[in-house]
C-alpha cells in the first residue's frame, strides 16, 4: 500500500526522494515522510501529515541534505494519519530509521515485550517495533542486526533501513511485499514500484521472499534467508518513462481512458504475434480439466467475471469467479483438474496472490494475467500472461481493465482451439472482431462525448443506480465501482432482473438509474426493468450501440457506443462510464487520481 523509496550516491538525495515519493503518491497519501544521513553523521527526519505537498512545505524552512536517505508516503493501517505515525520511525537513540510497508501482525505482544524492557514507544504504528528490534540487536553489525529482527516478525514487510554508523549504505528486506533495487551508475536506488525508479535506470532487482540486500553507491549485495549472498540476474523494464508522467493532461486518470487504444492494440498485437504469451503454457493446463476458477480483487474481479461469460459462452466449461479475500478463506473446492487463473493489474495484491499460493497447494494449475511484468504474482503462479496496458497510476483501474479484457478473450479463444470448441473460421472471425476493437475504442475516447454536462447533472445525486444483464450487469458492476470510488456518491449495480426484489423500493422520482444495453439478444428484457424504474419516475440513462434502435423507450438520455459483436460490447460500454465518474468527480471538485481512503496497491490483507 505505502510507497517507498531510497536513494544512495553522489547527489543530495532530498530531490531525488521528493521525486520518487511523488511518482508513488498512488500508493498512499495521507502522510509522507524522509530521512537523511547528513554530513556529521546522523540522521535528520522530517514528516508530516497530508499529500507531500505538506512535506515539501516542511522542507523548506528547514535544510536537510545528504548522500543517503529514505522516504515513505503512508496509507494508515496501525495508528491514524498523524505526523508522529508518519514513518520514517526512529529509535530512542535516533541512530536507526526505517521505512515499513505491510503489516506486522505480531506487534502487539512484541511491543509489550520491548516495553517490559524499558523501550519508549512514540508511535501508535505496527513499524514501530521494528527499528526498536533493530536497535536491541545491533552489536556493529546492521545486516545481522535487521535479520535478527526479522526473524521475530510475524506478517508481510518491505523494508529500508538507515543506520548512523553506515554513512551510505542503506539495508533492505522484503516479505510478501514488493521491493525492487535500480541500478544506476555511482548511485543505486530502492522502490516499492517501478514508476518511482523509471527516470534513473530500467536495470532492476526484485527481492524476492525472506531476502535481504545492502545498498551502497557502488554495490547491491542481495542475501537469501540463512544470509548466504546470492546471485540475481538483472531484469530491464521496458516501461517508457513518460508512461508515468502527465504528459500535459490533467489527470493520470484521463490520460489513461486516452491510452485505452493502445492498450488494447499492444495487448492483442502480443497475443496474435510470434511471441504469443499462451504457446508456452502446456496444452495440459486446458486439457486435464473440468473447470476454471478465476480469482482477482476490485476491477480485476469484474474483468473477471467477462472472462467467464466468454469462456462460458466459446468453451462450454464452467467457471467461477471468486473474490480473492474470499476464496482464500473459503475452503474452495478445486483440485488438479481445475485450472485457476488470477487477474491483477499491480500483480502485488496481498489476497490475489495468497489465493493463488492456496488454489496450488489444493493441485490447481495456477495462471496469472498481470500488468507488472515480474511482479510478485508472476512468480506465484505457475504460468503468467502479460496485460500490456503500461504503468497506471491513477487509483481507479481504467485502462488495465480493458486490456484485461483483451488478455481474456484471448486466452479464451486459445481454450477453445486447444479443446475444439471454436473452428478455424469461428476463430478468424473472432480474432477480426477483437482487431476493430482498438479504433472503435478510440472514437469513444476523444473529446467529452456530453458527458461533461451528464456529469454536471448528476453531480448533486445522492444514489445512482446501476442496471444491466448478463455481460451488462457485469459493466454495470464495474462502472457503479468507478463512480463510487472517486466522486463518492453512493453507486450500486443490479441485475436488471434482481431490481424488483427489493432495490426498486429505493427509487423515487428523478433518482438516476444508468442501464447498459449492449446485449441485443436481452436488451428487451431490460427494458422491462427500464419501465419499471420509469414508472417510478426515475430518470433514466442507458449506454446503448448505435445500432440498437430505442425508439419510444422510456428512456432520458442515450449514450451512444459503436457497435460491435456483442461479446467484445464490454471493451467499449466501459469507456463512457469510465469518463461519466471521472467528469462527475471533477465536478464535484476531488482529486480523481487520489480517491479518500484508497491505494492502488493492496498489499495487505
Ligand atoms: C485496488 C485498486 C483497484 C484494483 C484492485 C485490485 O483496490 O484501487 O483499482 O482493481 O486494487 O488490484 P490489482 O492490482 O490486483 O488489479
Amino acid at each position: 500500500m505505502c510507497g517507498i523509496i531510497g536513494y544512495t550516491g553522489s547527489q543530495d538525495s532530498v530531490p531525488i526522494l521528493l521525486r520518487g515519493l511523488t511518482a508513488l503518491e498512488y500508493r498512499g497519501y495521507d502522510s509522507a515522510g524522509l530521512a537523511v544521513l547528513n554530513e556529521y553523521g546522523q540522521i535528520d527526519l522530517v514528516k508530516k501529515k497530508g499529500r507531500i505537498a505538506e512535506l515539501q512545505k516542511a522542507l523548506t524552512d528547514i535544510c536537510v541534505s545528504g548522500h543517503t536517505g529514505i522516504a515513505h508516503t503512508r496509507w494508515a493501517t496501525h495508528g491514524q494519519p498523524s505526523d508522529v505515525n508518519s514513518h520514517p520511525h526512529m529509535d530512542i537513540s535516533n541512530r536507526f530509521a526505517i521505512v515499513h510497508n505491510g503489516i506486522i501482525e505480531n506487534y502487539l505482544m512484541l511491543k509489550q515485550a520491548l516495553m517490559n524492557e524499558g523501550v519508549l514507544f512514540r508511535s501508535q504504528t505496527d513499524t514501530e517495533v521494528i527499528v526498536h528490534l533493530i536497535a536491541k540487536f545491533y552489536m556493529g553489525d546492521l545486516k545481522a542486526a535487521v535479520r535478527a529482527a526479522l526473524k521475530q516478525l510475524k506478517g508481510s514487510f518491505a523494508l529500508l533501513v538507515l543506520c548512523a554508523d553506515n554513512p551510505s549504505s542503506i539495508v533492505c528486506a522484503a516479505k510478501d511485499n514488493p521491493l525492487i533495487i535500480g541500478e544506476g551508475e555511482g548511485e543505486n536506488f530502492i522502490a516499492s514500484d517501478i514508476p518511482a525508479l523509471l527516470e534513473h535506470t530500467k536495470k532492476i532487482y526484485r527481492l524476492a521472499d525472506a531476502e535481504t540486500a545492502e545498498v551502497t553507491p557502488d554495490g547491491i549485495e542481495i542475501f537469501g534467508a540463512d544470509g548466504q549472498r546470492i546471485q540475481k540476474a538483472a531484469q530491464l523494464v521496458d516501461w517508457d518513462v513518460n508512461a508515468a508522467k502527465l504528459e500535459g493532461n490533467e489527470s493520470f486518470m484521463l490520460k489513461e481512458i486516452r491510452e485505452i487504444p493502445a492498450a488494447l492494440a499492444n495487448t492483442l498485437a502480443r497475443y496474435t504475434g510470434k511471441s504469443n504469451p499462451l504457446l508456452t503454457i502446456d496444452k495440459k493446463a486446458f486439457q486435464n480439466i473440468d473447470k476454471i476458477v478465476i480469482v482477482a480483487c476490485g476491477t480485476a474481479y469484474h474483468a473477471g467475471l467477462v472472462g467467464k461469460y466468454a469462456i462460458e459462452k466459446l468453451v462450454r466449461l464452467p467457471v467461477q469467479v471468486e473474490i480473492a479475500s474470499e476464496f482464500r478463506y473459503g475452503n474452495p473446492i478445486v483440485d488438479a483438474r481445475t485450472l485457476c487463473v488470477a487477474i491483477s493489474q499491480s500483480g502485488e495484491t496481498a489476497d490475489t496472490i495468497a489465493a493463488v499460493k492456496e488454489a496450488k497447494a489444493r493441485g490447481c494449475v495456477t495462471l496469472a494475467v498481470a500488468n507488472v511484468v515480474g511482479s510478485s504474482i508472476t512468480y506465484a503462479a505457475d504460468y503468467s500472461i502479460p496485460t500490456l496496458a503500461g504503468p497506471e497510476i491513477a487509483v481507479a483501474s481504467t485502462k488495465a481493465y480493458n486490456s484485461q479484457l483483451m488478455a481474456l478473450y484471448c486466452l479464451c479463444a486459445h481454450i477453445a482451439k486447444v479443446r475444439g470448441t471454436l473452428d478455424k473460421t469461428a476463430l478468424r472471425a473472432f480474432y477480426a472482431g477483437l482487431k476493430r476493437l482498438p479504433a472503435l475504442a478510440k472514437k469513444l475516447t476523444e473529446g467529452d462525448g456530453g458527458l461533461i454536462k451528464l456529469a454536471a447533472s448528476l453531480k448533486n445525486e445522492h444514489s445512482i443506480f446501476f442496471l444491466g444483464r448478463g455481460l451488462d450487469y457485469y459493466v454495470a458492476m464495474e462502472s457503479s465501482l468507478k463512480l463510487k470510488e472517486i466522486s463518492y456518491i453512493h453507486c450500486e449495480a443490479y441485475a436488471a432482473g434482481e431490481l424488483k426484489h427489493g432495490t426498486l423500493a429505493l427509487v423515487e422520482e428523478g433518482t438516476a438509474v444508468i442501464v447498459l444495453l449492449t446485449e441485443r439478444a436481452i436488451a428487451e428484457k431490460t427494458l422491462n426493468a427500464v419501465s419499471e424504474v420509469k414508472a417510478r419516475r426515475a430518470r433514466v440513462i442507458a449506454v446503448a450501440p448505435k445500432a440498437l434502435d430505442l425508439t419510444g423507450a422510456p428512456i432520458d438520455k442515450i449514450v451512444r457506443i459503436p457497435d460491435c459483436p456483442d461479446l467484445f460490447a464490454p471493451v467499449l460500454s466501459i469507456i463512457p462510464c469510465q469518463k461519466l465518474a471521472y467528469y462527475t468527480a471533477r465536478a464535484r471538485g476531488f482529486d480523481a487520481d487520489k480517491p479518500r481512503n484508497l491505494a492502488k496497491s493492496v498489499t495487505v490483507e
